[in-house]
């Protein structure tokens, strides 16, 4: 393919994205191509997108992103970079400051998002803590939070604005995602940083010991309507699956690997 001098071609990247999407891949993309088999846009939000390392490669591998940032140069630079990978179409950079809680459902409203919009929401080295508890309500059902952020120990960012304490993504979003993975890990330059991976269930359902399942997976119904196009024979021809553990209900899509509701 012909390029202009000195550009890279689409595709081509000279950087990579954050090692928590990198490390995310799998679940990504199998997430990704799930949603179009049944017709959906994927669809992400960045936070705090900066230069976008993460926001256009994921715009280049076909979801739909908004990415908010209150650097409007870099913002700008965004939407450059998705014009030269050819995926500016969907890539959708808003400049606004988070400033007080409240601010991060208010754009999004302004964008005329609506609540649960979202697939994936992404946070990378960005914290406003205001907003921390409204980003849980943005996720669609089985969408993830991917948090890769500082946390309270390093030698810089100190700021107790700007650090995590080592348990607060858990403390905040456990009584509404349900935890993949929460993980301080040091990365290159030995800093530690979390690996946070949440994701919204599909149905949540605390249940008493004697529930009547068969009435449960017919209350189902109304939230599966993303697994619209159930296989037809084999593992999870009926479309929606579950099980009981510990008086819980576990419904999984009938995607291997991916079971979208446990609790
Ligand atoms: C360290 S950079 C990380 C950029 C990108 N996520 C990455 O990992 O490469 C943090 C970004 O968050 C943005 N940011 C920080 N606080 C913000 C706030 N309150 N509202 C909007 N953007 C904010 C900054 O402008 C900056 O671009």
């Amino acid at each position: 393919m012909a390029t202009q001098k000195g550009r890279s071609p689409p595709g081509h990247f000279l950087f990579r994205s954050s090692p928590l999407i990198e490390e995310s891949t799998f679940l990504l993309e199998h997430l990704r191509s799930a949603l179009e088999d049944r017709g959906d846009n994927p669809h992400v939000l960045d936070i705090g997108c900066g230069s976008g390392r993460d926001a256009i490669i994921m715009a280049s591998k076909g979801w739909q992103v908004t990415a908010l940032d209150r650097d409007e140069k870099g913002v700008k630079r965004c939407g450059a970079l998705a014009a030269r990978q050819g995926c500016n179409d969907l890539f959708r950079g808003v400049c606004v400051e988070l400033k007080k809680s409240g601010d991060l459902l208010d754009v999004l409203r302004r964008e005329g998002h609506s609540d649960r919009q979202y697939d994936a929401v992404i946070v990378n080295r960005t914290l406003h803590r205001e907003t921390l508890p409204e980003i849980a309500s943005l996720l669609r059902p089985g969408g993830l939070l991917l948090y890769h952020t500082f946390t309270e120990g390093n030698s810089h960012p100190t700021d107790p604005k700007s650090v995590l304490g080592v348990s607060e993504l858990r403390d905040t979003f456990s009584p509404t995602l349900d935890i993949l993975r929460d993980e301080i890990l040091p990365v290159e330059d030995g800093r530690l940083l979390t690996f946070f991976v949440a994701r919204y269930a599909l149905l949540m359902m605390r249940t008493p010991s004697n529930m009547n399942l068969a009435g449960s997976v017919q209350d189902l119904k109304e939230v599966s309507t993303i697994n619209s196009n159930p296989p037809k024979n084999g593992p999870g021809a009926t479309g929606v699956t579950s099980r009981s553990c510990q008086g819980c209900v576990e419904f999984g899509m009938g995607i291997p690997g991916l079971t979208l509701g446990m609790f």
